[in-house]
């Protein structure tokens, strides 16, 4: 029973801490498989951006509190991230 829920634990956490770099495969193509680029040559490069400032810009496209002229566009990107998402995504970043 015990080693049952230790596996459990240990499969949820890599669920958790993979969650991030998939969830970053729908941006890359934009942002760089690094977050290098400057994105459609709009945005700043992203690499090892800090959790919370990632958070914060990605909550702000959402509610529509951040951006240039481009924020409509990454307003798409992340309408469907919840706060959980947008965490781990931002984890993933800072990790790059
Ligand atoms: C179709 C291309 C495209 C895709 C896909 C895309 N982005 Fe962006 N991203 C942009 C552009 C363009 C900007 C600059 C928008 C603006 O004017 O504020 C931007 C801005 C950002 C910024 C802020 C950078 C800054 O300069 O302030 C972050 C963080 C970011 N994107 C993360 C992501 C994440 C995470 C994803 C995937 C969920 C993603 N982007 C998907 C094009 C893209």
């Amino acid at each position: 029973m015990k080693k049952i829920i230790i596996a459990s634990i240990v499969l949820a956490a890599s669920l958790y801490a993979s969650n991030g770099k998939a969830l970053y495969g729908k941006c890359a193509g934009c942002h760089g498989m690094d977050g290098s680029k400057k994105a459609l040559g709009r945005s700043a490069p992203i690499t090892g951006w800090a959790v919370d400032k990632t958070v914060k810009a990605l909550t702000g496209y959402k509610d529509g509190s951040y951006g240039g002229a481009m924020k409509g566009l990454m307003k798409g990107q992340v309408a469907k991230l919840s706060a959980a998402d947008i965490k781990a995504l931002a984890k993933h970043i800072a990790s790059l």
